[in-house]
């Protein structure tokens, strides 16, 4: 289920919002700790107004969930503990179909009386513990702690410093969703255990709308749908994603989610903020997940853990694509069809002259499969030394010996000119917030080269812009991401399907 935490600071600004949220939720939360005014009213008209507007707009009615969260819990609630529990009791008698309480309140008389109270009103306890600053040592005995009475919900949100906690709260799943309950990684490195609420059984996921989130790491529930297609996900929903740091910037969830439903598979595509690719492994096996995608700074340190690895990885020295083969991994790198499809739709690249700028790790794939395609290639790098490492390789490895090396700047631009079919643009100079750079911008062009620049933030760098106001055909990092996306996602629906 997908339960709405309203954050407003009005009462009417929450029931506008859960009404506008109707259709994409199956249960609310006030957060009444965040509702700047008189509290007591507030908290005990929100089920029946809402219910009214509900009514008015044609729409249907959900379970309530009431929370004054503690300061000390995440929340915003500086008052007294007697008053909070006063307003608790209120609420109690209000309509609400669940009550928030914390495990605390259990070890002392008034919040046993509480816990009465909400039995003989026929409110449901949820039972919480929140831990903002770790996750809690045994996992497995906090879970059993909050579950000790039957028929309450409970509920453990933790925050994950780094991957091993992750898979820490992953391996707990099972035990929280035994008992029916809720678990929460918060923060961006949590965000997965929100997104596969659902298939893992936690009893609902959060979510919240506008800047206001109500805990760290909450997604909107129009993202849930749109991006993610969350309520298409189950039990038997095969798990996918993309490993990276930082990774939630990634447009691959939007990408895949959306091939895996217009193909009615049943897929589903998570980012994963992962600082050790090991641990990563360790949750993608727990999850059985069918693949993932690798972005930086994992596509080599990936390599070690795959079982096998096609000749692309090995060439480019990085990995960007892993699926499941029998007990292990298989790597692939479907960079390098994504760089060349649109490339090789405009020319035939065997015996074209081609300048790669930079000698990164980006570079080595590309010229790598620029040489394979039968090219000429001139790689210039601020540090002529890497780019002479890198042509070394690939004459060690590859045996290609059409490789040419040089410094980056002004004293390049004659040999740039005669290897100028194609110019490829591999570091990061020009990428967002950078978007001034341009790494050749002492060059200026014929208008016959072709203009390939694999940054895709922004979508036109200024050496693009340059190069199209010189008549040049400007190829962007976009046309590669979507070549590679295409690529990647062929392996990943062929898992599926089968
Ligand atoms: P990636 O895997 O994205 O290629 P990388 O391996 O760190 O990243 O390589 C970055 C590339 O961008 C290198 O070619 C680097 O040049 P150096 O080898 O001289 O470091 C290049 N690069 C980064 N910043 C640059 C700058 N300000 N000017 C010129 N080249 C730059």
């Amino acid at each position: 289920m997908i339960c709405l935490s309203v954050t407003s600071q009005s009462l009417e600004e929450a029931i506008r919002t859960a009404v506008a949220e109707a259709d994409r939720i199956d249960l609310v939360e006030l957060r009444a700790d965040l509702l700047r005014e008189e509290l007591s009213h507030a908290i005990a008209n929100f089920p029946d107004r809402l219910d009214d507007e509900l009514s008015r707009s044609g729409k249907r009615h959900f379970p309530k969930i009431l929370t004054i969260r503690r300061a000390a819990d995440g929340g915003a609630y500086d008052g007294s503990e007697a008053e909070r529990q006063r307003l608790l009791e209120v609420g109690l008698g209000s309509g609400y179909d669940y009550v928030d309480l914390e495990v605390d309140l259990r070890e002392s008389a008034p919040g046993r009386a509480l816990e009465e109270v909400a039995r003989l009103a026929g409110v449901r306890v949820i039972r919480s513990l929140h831990d903002t600053e770790g996750v809690p040592a045994d996992l497995e005995a906090t879970i059993a702690q909050l579950s000790e009475r039957a028929g309450e919900i409970p509920k453990l949100a933790i925050a994950p410093a780094n991957s091993a906690d992750l898979y820490r709260i992953f391996a707990a799943f099972p035990r929280i969703r035994d008992r029916g309950g809720i678990l929460v990684g918060m923060g961006t490195i949590g965000i997965p255990t929100r997104l596969l609420a659902r298939v893992l059984g936690s009893f609902l996921t959060y979510c919240s709308v506008g800047r206001r989130k109500a805990a760290p790491g909450h997604l909107e529930p129009e993202t849930l749908e749109q991006v993610y297609g969350y309520r298409r996900t189950g039990p038997s929903t095969r798990v996918f994603g993309v490993l990276g740091n930082p990774v939630m910037h990634s447009k691959s969830p939007d990408y895949h989610n959306r091939v895996f439903r217009e193909r009615s598979l049943n897929g589903f595509y998570v980012p994963f903020q992962i600082d050790d690719v090991a641990d990563f492994v360790r949750i993608a096996e727990l999850l059985d997940m069918g693949g993932a995608s690798v972005t930086l700074p994992h596509k080599s340190a990936v390599i070690p853990h795959l079982s096998e690895v096609d000749e692309t990885v090995e060439a480019a020295g990085a990995c960007n694509t892993v699926v499941r083969s029998g007990e292990g991994w298989r790597g692939v790198n479907t960079d390098i069809p994504g760089f060349l499809k649109p490339l090789t739709r405009a020319i035939s690249l065997s015996g074209a002259a081609v300048t790669v700028i930079g000698a990164g790790g980006a570079a080595r794939g590309i010229v790598y499969a620029l040489a394979r395609e039968g090219a000429r290639v001139l790689v210039l790098n601020r540090t002529v030394e890497r780019a002479r490492e890198l042509q070394q390789a690939l004459a060690e490895m590859h045996g290609f010996d059409a490789v040419e090396v040089g410094a980056l700047g002004p004293e390049a631009a004659d040999a740039l000119r005669s290897y100028g079919d194609v110019i490829v643009q591999t570091t990061s100079v020009g990428m967002a917030p950078n978007e001034e750079a341009d790494p050749i911008g002492w060059y200026s062009f014929s208008g016959r080269e072709i203009v390939y620049d694999i940054i895709y933030t922004p979508e036109t760098t200024r050496l693009l812009r340059r190069a199209q106001a010189a008549g040049c055909l400007a190829i962007s990092g976009t046309e590669m991401f979507r070549g590679q996306a295409e690529e990647q996602s062929r392996i990943f629906c062929e898992l599926l399907s089968r």
